[in-house]
């Protein structure tokens, strides 16, 4: 499949490795195609660096791989975007009182933003629920890392979740993308262990069921 990653830095080079990886066909939409960063990446992946609005437009699937602060003016960027499906990686991280918080929440969400900026894209939020070393590769785990997602679009989503399934993860249905307002805290919950309590970035959250032999014994 077509995707289109806007934005090459942790996230979106994480991405690109893992989707190649599945044989997908990758756009780079970024501000410096020559950069040589971007330069190693496409080689790395197969990737075609482009501007970010070429990129999108090449694209069914776009993935929002940029800073929340960034976000509006890159959304805008990026046309119309009519009945493509957008992933939505961003948490809208802010520092408050020197200490990282969400700059939304409760009443709204960084997705629901994202859709109202894009009214006739099919916007899920996912794949902001881990870091991006996770998201490069998921071999090392015994069990597929589980992430959520959050949409309206339910056929948006089958395909969302098979590319999730691509890289690895375990995907999870949240609901609408009203549910962004949970799964952008949820991120909270992993950046403060990788952070802050000495678990590092090698890490995923797992959802576990209780199995015939656990029950037994
Ligand atoms: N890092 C993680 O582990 C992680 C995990 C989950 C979710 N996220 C979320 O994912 C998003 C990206 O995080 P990151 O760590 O990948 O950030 P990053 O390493 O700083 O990379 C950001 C990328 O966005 C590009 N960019 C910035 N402003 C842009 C604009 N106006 N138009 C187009 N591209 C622009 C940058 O390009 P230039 O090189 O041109 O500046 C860079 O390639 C954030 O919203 C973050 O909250 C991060």
């Amino acid at each position: 499949m077509q995707i289109a990653i806007i934005g090459a830095g942790n996230v979106g080079s994480a991405l690109a490795k893992g989707w190649a990886r599945s044989g997908h066909t990758l756009q780079l939409g970024v501000r410096d195609t020559s950069d040589p960063k971007v330069q190693s990446l496409c080689r790395e992946t197969g990737a075609l660096a482009k501007s970010p609005r070429e990129a999108a437009e090449a694209a069914p699937v776009v993935v929002l791989a940029v800073p929340w602060g960034a976000a509006a003016e890159a959304v805008q960027a990026l046309g119309p975007m009519a009945g493509k499906i957008v992933i939505d990686c961003m948490n809208p991280l802010t520092l408050r009182g020197g200490v990282l918080a969400l700059e939304r929440g409760f009443s709204d969400s960084a997705g629901e933003a994202v859709a109202g900026w894009l009214p006739q894209a099919h916007v899920v939020k996912t794949l902001n629920q881990v870091g991006a070393a996770v998201m490069a590769d998921t071999s090392g785990f015994a069990v597929a890392p589980a992430m959520f997602m959050a949409g309206n679009d339910a056929n948006a989503k089958a395909t969302v979740a098979a590319l999730l399934r691509d890289l690895g993860f375990e995907p999870l249905d949240a609901g609408a993308l009203s549910q962004s307002r949970h799964l952008e805290p949820y991120a909270m919950v992993w950046i403060n262990q990788a952070l802050y309590q000495g678990k590092g970035a090698q890490w995923a959250f797992a959802a576990l069921t209780p199995t015939a032999r656990s029950r037994a014994t």
